[in-house]
């Protein structure tokens, strides 16, 4: 692989799953954009927002983004927000190839409930978690929906066919 290939998509949507299963399966690197941002300030998502705050967070989330230039080509599986700051999906579509891994609410419900890993989703459920999932993919949809491939899906298949006819190189 010539370049990063970032996966793209809503909170649940597997892409550390699968980037990781991608990853293995094909010989690649493999990089989780939440996880280095974990280890270098030695602090989880939930404390960095909470410590710093939202704004400061998406700071750090596009500056440790850009780092990834410096290290070689990967899959690199972003956070959900990523894409729709900053002008970080214009950043990952020229610096790499991006795959949105599309999935409705419906199957990203069931994958959300009880999460207490996600400040965003922090004392949501049942109906106010869903009727903030809707509004929420709503907004984002027009940010990922910019990448390079759009993969529709509501189970985690193994995207690697897809992904060989669109890249050719897997
Ligand atoms: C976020 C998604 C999370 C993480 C942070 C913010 C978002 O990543 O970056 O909690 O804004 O959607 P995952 O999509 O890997 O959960």
């Amino acid at each position: 692989m010539e370049k990063h290939l970032f996966l793209i998509g809503f909170m649940g949507a597997g892409k550390s799953y699968l980037g990781q299963r991608l990853a293995q399966k094909h010989g690649l690197l493999f990089y989780d954009l939440d996880l280095i941002i974990e280890t270098q300030k030695n602090k989880s998502i939930t404390q960095l927002f909470e410590q710093l705050g939202p704004d400061i967070f998406r700071q750090i989330e596009a500056e440790t983004l850009r780092s990834l230039e410096q290290l070689p080509p990967g899959i690199v599986a972003v956070g959900g927000g990523t894409p729709c700051f900053l002008d970080n999906i214009y950043w990952m579509n020229t610096h790499g190839n991006t795959v949105y891994l599309k999935m409705s609410v419906d199957a990203l419900l069931p994958r959300l409930i009880s999460d207490n890993k996600r400040p965003l989703l922090a004392g949501k459920k049942d109906i106010e978690l869903e009727l903030f999932v809707r509004q929420l993919l709503k907004e984002r949809s027009v940010y990922y929906e910019q990448s390079a491939l759009i993969v529709e899906q509501d189970a985690i298949p193994d995207l690697s066919d897809k992904l060989e006819s669109f890249f050719g190189r897997f």
